[in-house]
């Protein structure tokens, strides 16, 4: 047998059962366009622009010149990380946690959401996902060999699922239920009483919740996220994710965190174990200046962004496509014109306007007919984006 022969990189049937990476295949067409010379806007990662503030370099930069911080970190990170994440968690949100055992960080929260199925989930156990949604829920489940049920999130219920609409019967195999406010890919947030209820649902039927707060400090207007563990009893079902990549711009550093239920974490832990060895000790040193340090510069960053999805809104009303404005989150979730597939929408933008933004579809099948627009790119080039998307808008 040739080697081309051998059946050695045949994936797994888990590896089979994932829908092809999202983000992976947007950017293969956007590299061949951008290849062949075109000038592609991409409005479609939410990847903050804007640079991590110098106080937070200059904690790396001083962190990673002790060779202190070159070896193995602890496995449930430094004790002055989880204390600073529990502080940041009472000033932001008045909750007390034990840094001890309330407290976990992560390598990023994708790896965290991955992981997590691993420490709860059993071959045939359900776990509840929204759809559309971050697409780590659904693939973290299939890798556990758990079976996600999805849970459409409607327009018309305010992209929440309707947690009465589940099956008794899944309700009882099910161990997780993920729920993400401030939300992407639709930018919904959630009133405090469908925490509440979720709260309700998962007693009722012992399923572990996780909340997905990567926006929380992403906001406009006047409108502040709350966390979910502020619901009374929350923490006894739940656990919230976390992260400092879109709070403080910091996506390539990989560092976030799980809070909450202690017997959960310490579950969660055992994972966590065996699979990393911790975060970097200086990017943990950063984290914490992160976590403790000067806050105020988050204002005017949000408002950088709020003048972006105030253009964007705007510019989409002149297309004919008026859009409610997103409350949170770094997304506008627009329906498609005319109500068609939002590949072929999205192609064709690309093609006629080489604008980039996400079908609707990429995130589930219930979210068809709309695309995501990211709030991500500097402003010249959301403008001329814009300009090109409402010129092709005129011509159709
Ligand atoms: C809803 C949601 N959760 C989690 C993440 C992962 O963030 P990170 O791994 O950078 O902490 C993202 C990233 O886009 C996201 O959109």
């Amino acid at each position: 047998m040739t080697g081309s022969e051998l059946d050695l990189a045949r994936p797994s049937r888990r590896i089979q059962a994932l829908p092809p990476y999202l983000f992976a295949e947007a950017n293969r067409q956007i590299a061949e366009k951008r290849a062949a010379g075109y000038d592609v806007i991409s409005l479609g990662v939410g990847d903050p622009d804007l640079p991590t503030p110098p106080h937070i370099i200059e904690a790396l930069s001083e962190a990673a010149r002790d060779p202190r911080t070159h070896r193995y970190p602890e496995y449930y990170g430094m004790p002055e990380l989880r204390r600073a994440i529990a502080d940041w968690y009472e000033q932001r949100f008045g909750l007390a946690l034990n840094p001890d055992t309330e407290v976990l960080p992560l390598v990023g929260s994708k790896e965290g959401i991955f992981h997590l199925p691993l420490a709860f989930v059993d071959p045939g156990d359900v776990v509840l996902v929204p759809d559309p949604a971050y697409p780590v829920y659904f693939a973290g489940t299939v890798m556990a060999n758990g079976e996600p049920y999805l849970l459409p999130l409607r327009e018309d219920n305010g992209f929440l699922p309707d947690l009465d609409r589940i099956p008794e019967a899944v309700a009882q195999r099910a161990r997780v239920l993920w729920i993400n406010y401030p939300n992407n890919p639709t930018g919904a947030v959630a009133p405090l009483e469908f925490f509440e209820r979720a709260v309700h649902f998962a007693r009722r039927h012992e399923i572990l919740v996780c909340h997905d707060n990567a926006y929380s400090e992403v906001s406009y207007d006047d409108y502040r996220p709350p966390s979910f563990l502020e619901i009374p009893g929350a923490r006894d079902v739940g656990l919230e994710f976390h992260s400092l990549s879109k709070t403080y711009n910091m996506t390539g550093w990989r560092v976030g965190m799980v809070v909450g239920n202690a017997r959960a974490l310490a579950t969660f832990g055992q994972v966590k174990t065996n699979v990393d060895s911790g975060v970097f000790e200086a990017v943990q040193r950063a984290a914490i200046a992160a976590l403790g340090g000067d806050q105020s510069w988050l204002a005017g960053r949000n408002l950088v962004y709020q003048g972006r999805r105030d253009r964007v809104i705007a510019a989409l009303a002149e297309m004919g496509n008026p859009t409610p404005a997103p409350k949170a989150s770094l997304y506008v979730w627009a329906r498609v014109p005319g109500g068609g597939s939002s590949l072929q929408y999205c192609l064709e933008l690309l093609h006629n306007s080489l604008v980039w933004v996400t079908p609707g579809i990429g995130f589930g099948d219930a979210g068809e007919g709309y695309f995501r627009i990211s709030l991500t790119t500097p402003d010249d080039r959301l403008d001329e984006a814009l300009r090109r998307m409402v010129a092709a808008a005129r011509q159709r």
